[in-house]
């Protein structure tokens, strides 16, 4: 089978690629001549551990190629894959289409009208949005014999080669039984490992992407109110999310509390759902919520350094480790250092700060900070150390050599990377997201109130 992927972000590369893995002739299609030149010699642009070899294997075996020519890699092709952006639309919170829009028509201007072919929607987007593709192409291309079809991807960033290989299921929404065949057969190797198939409409394909992740945006948010609780009434929220999650209804997955959820995909569409559904007359206000949540909530992470520091951090060093929005990428984008970072400068801290795969991105978004060579560095002579990411290489790290670092010995752990006993043997004052230390002191600034009376 042959596809074409246009766009080579995040979604289209590796779907790409692992469908090349999977046995497909796959063309991928960027108007970056520059970016498919650098692909062309196997250099990514995107940290995903896995696909660099993943690219090189299929395109020495001929199955995966680059190029800028739309209509040549549309020839011949059983499905064209749309995995271009869907940014939130200046202004309203909308996803912004035109780039969907715009992929379409250039398609059906490209598209062989004697060869049956399925247009599939791989970017996240709005309910109709499949139908305005459909209708887009048509009145392009009346002759056009095709059917669209959505088919969401659920990669996450770190993970997004094993989440397409071995997925929990596969979403596939479209009206019409051709295209389902040419789905089915473009995904045959996951029926080897009885990946469920979830064949349904174009609109309920759709809604069901933007369900997933504003159900998972609204687990994390859930649990780090929990975690304040549990600082207030002086309980455990890792014995409260392991308490729950072994309840199969609930789920032990992203459970896991910190400083609010960030990257490509939750924030742009919890928004984009939230705006769609008030639109329909149906507003979800649970999802509204968690968007308020969220945001407040990294504003408000900055407070609990400022606190761990006596009250403030005027003057004061504050050395950072990890600044992308979780660990395995090097992306930024709504990383809760976007919030947290700029708020300790305005309080007047020096920042100090180390990522392993975010520091060029980061230092055009977070002016002023002191970019260090590891994470040791970072902390020299700091007034407090603290963790953004989870990096797995953080949670090596040798604590008592941190605390002999550091000017004063303050970590504030928002991630709970480190058992809070070990921290406090190092001689560090520990504070982390939702436990208090064993020790027997509040994991973080403790307000004591009394209870309201009914
Ligand atoms: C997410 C979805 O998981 C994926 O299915 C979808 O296709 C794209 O969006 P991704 O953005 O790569 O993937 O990251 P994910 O691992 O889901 O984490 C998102 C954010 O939530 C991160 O900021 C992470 O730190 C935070 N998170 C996650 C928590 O704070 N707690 C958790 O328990 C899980």
């Amino acid at each position: 089978m042959r596809i074409a992927v246009i766009g080579t972000g995040y979604v289209g590369l590796v779907s790409g690629a692992c469908f090349s893995e999977f046995g497909v002739e796959v063309c991928c299609v960027d108007k970056d001549a520059g970016k498919i030149e650098r692909l062309r010699r196997g250099e990514i642009p995107i940290y995903e551990p896995g696909l660099d070899d993943l690219v090189a294997k299929n395109t020495r075996a001929g199955r995966l190629s680059f190029t800028t020519d739309l209509a040549e890699a549309v020839r011949g092709v059983d499905a064209v894959f749309i995995a271009v952006g869907t940014p939130t639309r200046r202004g309203d919170g909308h996803a912004d289409l035109s780039y969907v829009y715009a992929a379409a028509e250039e398609v059906a201007l490209a598209l062989d009208p004697a060869r049956y072919t399925v247009i599939v929607t791989k970017s996240t987007v709005p309910v109709g949005t499949g139908r305005e593709v459909a209708r887009i192409v048509r009145k392009a291309r009346p002759e056009l014999d095709f059917d669209v079809c959505s088919n969401p991807e659920f990669l996450r960033e770190g993970s997004a080669i094993e989440d397409f290989m071995r997925p929990d299921r596969v979403v596939i929404g479209t009206d019409s039984d051709r295209a389902r065949a040419v789905m089915r057969g473009l995904y045959r190797p996951l029926f080897l490992i009885e990946t469920p198939m979830v064949m349904t409409s174009l609109e309920t394909s759709e809604l069901t992407k933007y369900a997933a992740n504003t159900f998972l945006a609204a687990k994390i948010t859930f649990i780090n109110e929990i975690a304040d609780l549990c600082e207030r009434v002086g309980a455990d929220v890792h014995d409260v999310a392991k308490g729950i999650g072994l309840d199969g209804r609930i789920g032990k997955k992203f459970l896991h509390p910190g400083p609010g959820y960030g990257g490509s995909c939750f924030p742009k569409d919890t928004l984009a759902l939230v705006k769609t559904a008030q639109d329909f007359g149906a507003p979800l206000r649970i999802i509204e919520a968690v968007v308020d949540v969220n945001d407040r909530r990294k504003k408000a992470m900055a407070e609990r350094v400022v606190a761990a520091c006596g009250g403030s951090v005027a003057g004061k060093r504050v050395g950072v480790l990890g600044v992308t929005f979780k660990p395995n990428t090097d992306d930024m984008r709504d990383a809760p250092a976007l919030d947290i970072v700029p708020a300790l400068q305005a309080a007047g801290a020096t920042v100090s700060a180390y990522d392993p795969a975010g520091m060029h991105e980061a230092e055009r978004l977070l002016p002023g900070v002191e970019w260090a060579k590891d994470a040791y560095a970072a902390l020299e002579g700091a007034d407090c150390a603290l963790v953004l990411t989870e990096w797995n290489e953080f949670r090596a790290l040798d604590l008592r050599r941190v605390a002999k670092l550091l000017r004063a010995p303050v970590l504030v752990d928002l991630r709970n990377v480190y058992d809070p006993e070990a921290a406090e043997m190092a001689g560090l004052e520990y504070s982390c997201v939702g436990r208090c230390s064993r020790l027997g002191k509040p994991a973080a600034p403790v307000q004591v109130r009394e209870p309201v009376q009914a």
